[in-house]
């Protein structure tokens, strides 16, 4: 080595030879900044002759791995990975929305989505909100060039929207329908197949499924695809390799973990409709669900790990009842391995107004469940004791 100073080698030191041979996993990069040997390696990168990456915000390995992955489990022509769910979105109306524009939206979207919806308002964008699963109503209000947007199954009650019926209403009427997947993934449903133009995870849920990555994507065809992918560029919209890493890994457990979990949550919710001290129970396999016909064509491999039930219960009733669970915690996320509960009138519907809970059927004794992948024996022994604690 020639000869240089302390300091020099400081910096340099730590270096290793390419390895010959490949590792089990895909390489972490954590890497900001990348270096070429000369100019014409510049260039070859940038025209995407050789793989390669420029800058971390332009994407490395760790986002072209983990877009590839989100294409192939939608079935679609490409991907873009996002630094959240929320990061989707904002790059999708970034992209696609302009003073004038029309958003028709589902009333039951994340509270967030349909909040981040209102800030569009001060940039002349109009936005709809209605009850997507009132075909009619959407047909009304979809112009030329409007962004439908629903979730396959939303949050709290598990409705489940009709996709194949609304990306005909959207085709017809020359708007695009966006589905957020988030719920389902791609495991129970793959919008694209359904006549979507463009879907939406937040991989922070059950497609990574560790609560251990803030991570979104956006899946569709390329041309809709790469506006987005100027957008989120520029404006900072990517997530950094280590997440990609994460979800990516996360993301390989998918199908061992919902067939588990959903499973359960079957088991589960047909536990508490029998239950006396259970007023009502939210889960799309139930026939006694709204949407159980709706559902039995749009998902598959089952009706999904998220339910919601009632307690005849005012607010001491469901502490005790919280204070009297073990394991199952309350968690204002969802889409773990541990299942979880949450309390959505508290949490992701507090800033609704009482009128607005109440129009949703929102009340203090309405609980959300995540079902992870304990043992379902274990899962009902453990809600069974806490209704007696009621
Ligand atoms: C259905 C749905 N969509 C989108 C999001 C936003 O995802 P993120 O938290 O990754 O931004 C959430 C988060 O709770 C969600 O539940």
């Amino acid at each position: 080595m020639d000869k240089v100073h302390l300091g020099t080698l400081a910096v340099h030191g730590a270096w290793a030879e390419e390895p010959a041979n490949a590792p089990a996993l895909l390489p972490l990069y954590q890497s900001a900044a990348w270096a070429f040997r000369d100019l014409d390696e510049v260039d070859a990168v940038y025209e995407g002759r050789l793989p390669g990456a420029v800058y971390v915000r332009s994407g490395t390995p760790n986002h072209q791995a983990l877009e590839a992955l989100l294409a192939a489990l939608h079935g679609g022509e490409a991907a873009l990975a996002t630094a959240s769910g929320m990061a989707a979105f904002t790059a999708l109306f970034l992209a696609h929305l302009r003073p004038g524009a029309r958003v028709v939206a589902s009333r039951d979207l994340y509270g967030t989505t349909l909040g981040l919806l209102g800030d569009l308002v001060r940039f002349g964008v109009e936005v709809v909100v209605l009850d997507a699963t009132q075909l009619p109503q959407v047909e009304a209000a979809l112009t030329p060039g409007s962004l439908l947007l629903v979730e396959t199954v939303s949050n709290p009650r598990m409705r489940v929207a009709d996709l194949p019926a609304l990306a005909a209403l959207a085709r017809a009427r020359g708007a695009l329908l966006v589905v957020d997947n988030t719920f389902a993934t791609p495991y129970h449903a793959r919008p694209l197949d359904l006549g979507a133009d463009l879907v939406v995870e937040s991989l922070t849920k059950f497609l990574s499924g560790h609560h251990q990555v803030l991570l979104g994507g956006v899946v569709g065809p390329r041309a809709l695809l790469e506006p987005l992918r100027g957008v989120a560029v520029r404006a900072g919209l990517v997530p950094n390799p280590w997440e990609c890493w994460l979800g990516a890994e996360g993301a390989k457990t998918l199908e061992v973990r919902l067939a588990r979990a959903s499973a359960t949550a079957l088991h589960l919710a047909r536990f508490l409709a029998g239950h006396p001290k259970v007023r009502a129970v939210h889960y799309p396999g139930l026939p006694t669900h709204p949407d159980h016909a709706v559902a039995s064509r749009v998902l598959r491999r089952g009706y999904g790990a998220m339910l919601a039930f009632e307690l005849a219960a005012d607010r001491q009733g469901i502490n005790r009842f919280l204070r009297a669970l073990r394991r199952i915690r309350l968690v204002l996320s969802l889409g773990g391995t541990e299942t979880t509960l949450s309390h959505p009138a508290t949490s992701s519907h507090r800033f609704l107004s009482p009128a607005e809970q109440e129009a949703l059927g929102l009340h203090e004794g309405f609980l959300r469940l995540s079902v992870g992948i304990e043992d379902p024996e274990d899962l009902e022994g453990e809600l069974q004791g806490a209704l007696e604690a009621l």
